[in-house]
């Protein structure tokens, strides 16, 4: 296939302030005279943050790096992880047509593509919000077919459960990714038949799943304001990114519209986490936490030394929408609730709100809509989370010795997949 740079080009590319502080310190990282093995790094940070790799974005990047032009071409036209035209603003779905997906219904998938989105890949659809491609193996086969949306895995595909996904996206809603068909992770469908122990102490979501619905934005693109900005190799003298102001943060928002996963959950989410991107690239990062919560390392990031300094770079006011609900110090005698019924809390969102004072169903069920709004903006990186969820009208049954769908099926399989 050849790969050639979009006719339609903008006139300019900047990162943005954060994104600008990143590269910069990611340039820091390699030895003298080596900095051009930060392209890498730089260029998919640029398309992170535009959604495609723009001629000049790669002008820009190669500049600071000291590279002649052509060298980021090079490097940007050889590997098919960079875009090289616009993408969907809501999502770029990659569909992989390998071996193993293309026996278990990968054309069906194509096939949906070509009529929802567009006929050819790469194309964006009438509305501009998605776009498709066929991918090599991404290396999920045994949960054959797939697709990559965003930084995630969609397994276990059937063309019903695409379609649905499509749709569900096009609403606002991101999918839960991971297997689609009620599979934990690659397990026999049948269920384990050795190893079976397996289950004990396992997250509601595989690993790979539970980091992402953890995070909650699958889809977004990033301005860098996501999370402080943290270069451990450098030392703490070095750890000077510049937040942008609030209003600032606004600005830099992506233009979609908030009828769009990505706009509105860009809008709601300013300070969502952002550690998966990071974490493969080799940058230490927290996840955007306040100086209160960030302490405890996220996997693949590095914590701070001293709570101040994420204060400092965070750059994030301390939330005061709402109103705090009461909250009690400790459970009552007869033991917390296993808040975990909840659809939406899982082991780690439980732990963080046991330690904001709610432990029992009843506790939540009595949230009204100022408190509710105190518990989605102190629910660091979940921000959202308890009225995305409706927390509230789930506490209210199981407070009252009713199940919902998701406890009865939780309560049956002993799970909370
Ligand atoms: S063949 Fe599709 S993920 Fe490997």
């Amino acid at each position: 296939m050849l790969r050639r740079l979009h006719p339609d080009q903008p006139e300019a590319f900047a990162f943005t302030p954060a994104n600008q502080a990143w590269a910069e310190a990611q340039i820091t990282k390699y030895p003298e005279g080596r900095q051009a093995s930060a392209i890498i790094p730089l260029l998919w940070r640029a398309q992170e943050q535009e959604g495609w790799l723009t001629r000049p974005a790669i002008e820009h990047i190669s500049e600071m790096l000291g590279l002649a032009y052509i060298r980021g071409l090079e490097v940007a036209t050889f590997y098919f992880m960079f875009q090289l035209q616009p993408v969907g603003s809501v999502a770029h779905i990659q569909i992989c047509g390998t071996t193993s997906c293309m026996i278990c219904g990968a054309e069906d998938l194509i096939g949906i593509c070509k009529e929802k989105i567009a006929p050819n890949a790469h194309q964006l659809s009438a509305d501009g919000k998605f776009s498709w491609e066929e991918v090599e193996c991404l290396g999920a086969c045994s949960n054959a077919p797939m697709a990559q949306i965003g930084k995630d895995y969609y397994e276990d595909l059937t063309a019903e459960r695409f379609t649905a996904m499509l749709d569900e996206l096009a609403r606002g809603e991101v999918p839960t990714p991971g297997p689609q068909n009620g599979r934990y992770a690659s397990e026999p469908l049948t269920g384990l038949t050795s190893l079976t122990d397996y289950d004990s102490g396992k997250t509601q979501f595989n690993a790979s799943v539970q980091l992402a619905t953890d995070i909650g934005d699958t889809v977004k693109r990033i301005d860098g304001t996501e999370v402080p900005l943290l270069t451990p190799w450098q030392g703490k003298a070095a750890n000077k990114a510049k937040k942008p102001t609030a209003a600032k943060r606004d600005d830099m928002m992506p233009p979609s519209g908030p009828d769009g996963a990505q706009g509105g959950r860009a809008k709601g989410e300013a300070a969502a986490n952002r550690t998966r991107g990071a974490a493969s690239d080799g940058v230490a990062e927290v996840a955007g936490k306040d100086a209160k919560t960030a302490a405890k390392p996220v996997r693949g990031t590095v914590a701070p030394k001293a709570k101040t300094d994420v204060k400092a770079q965070s750059g994030t006011a301390a939330p005061t929408a709402g109103k705090k609900p009461r909250t009690m110090s400790a459970p009552r005698k007869s033991g917390a609730d296993d808040l975990k019924l909840i659809k939406g809390i899982g082991p780690k969102l439980e732990t963080m709100v046991n330690s904001m004072g709610f432990f029992h169903f009843d506790q939540i069920a009595k949230w009204g809509q100022d408190e509710l709004a105190w518990v989605d903006q102190n629910l660091e990186g979940f921000k959202g989370r308890a009225s995305r969820d409706n927390w509230v009208d789930q506490a209210d049954k199981l407070a009252r010795g009713e199940e919902t769908e998701f406890s009865a099926k939780a309560s049956k399989d002993g799970r909370y997949d």
